[in-house]
């Protein structure tokens, strides 16, 4: 059984006042629920402020993107052992912003995917279609490039770590959300694949979040299939109650 996980990604939004208050509300409204993983993913200047708000409660913190390497001459970035010591449990790696306006590769994605679960992160990883690619049918050879690409050479012990979000490009933020029908028909090609790469019973443990415009008004629908196992939410995740709203319906 998939324990059901949602995760906000605040991209490169709030200043530190605002960030402290949708952190504490979140966690305040997320304590006493059961049965479901929440996290939240503010800007790394901000994990060190919200690590203290959520710090011993139910809502986990993630990263938004890391560097591969352990330490060294590498400006401006941050390694998964310096997002460790911040208090962070998970790290957003491979998000099509980063594929798409910064550049990452499968490759790149790949490396920091290794390093995060070396250091005992875990590695919620994006993969998505652009419209195009979906309009020339193209999105299943998409999804499988971008599997082979960014998790090569992960053994099965260490695939059963990580977190996947199935994220169309053509969805985020621009309130065109994938049908749950669109959604549910990649997230089971995703389960098929990781059995060919692994085995059944490790394709039916790993968690597929979907990501794209969710809001409380489509979340029910969107997680009631049977291989959506959470979400992975932007503009949703801003405003507490919005953000609560989905996690209410991901609750089993
Ligand atoms: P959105 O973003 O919910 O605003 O579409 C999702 C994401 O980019 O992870």
């Amino acid at each position: 059984m998939r324990r059901p996980f949602i995760a906000g990604n605040w991209k490169m939004t709030q200043d530190r006042r605002s960030a402290v208050a949708l952190a504490e509300g979140v966690s305040r409204q997320a304590a006493g629920l059961s049965g479901v993983d929440v996290a939240v993913c503010p800007p790394s200047c901000y994990l060190d402020a919200v690590a203290t708000v959520l710090a011993n409660g139910p809502v986990g913190l993630g990263a938004q993107n890391m560097y591969h390497e352990p330490n060294g001459a590498f400006t401006g970035e941050l390694s998964a052992a310096m997002l460790l010591d911040l208090g962070c449990r998970y790290v957003i790696l491979g998000h099509s912003e980063r594929r798409h306006i910064l550049g990452e590769t499968d490759a790149d994605v790949n490396k920091k995917v290794l390093a995060a679960l070396a250091a005992g992160l875990t590695p919620i990883v994006c993969l998505g279609e652009t419209l195009p690619e979906r309009e020339a049918g193209k999105t299943l050879d998409v999804i499988r490039t971008q599997f082979s690409g960014s998790l090569a050479g992960l053994g099965a012990a260490e695939f059963q770590k990580i977190v996947i979000a199935y994220e169309p490009v053509w969805a985020i933020g621009t309130g065109k959300t994938a049908t749950p029908e669109q959604a549910e028909e990649v997230h089971a090609d995703l389960r098929r694949i990781m059995a060919e790469c692994y085995t059944a019973p490790v394709a039916e443990s790993v968690r597929i979040q979907y990501g794209g415009s969710v809001k409380p008004d489509n979340a029910a629908d969107l997680l009631s299939q049977p291989n959506i196992d959470g979400a992975l939410v932007g503009g949703a995740s801003l405003k507490v109650d919005a953000f609560m709203g989905i996690v209410v319906h991901a609750v089993g």
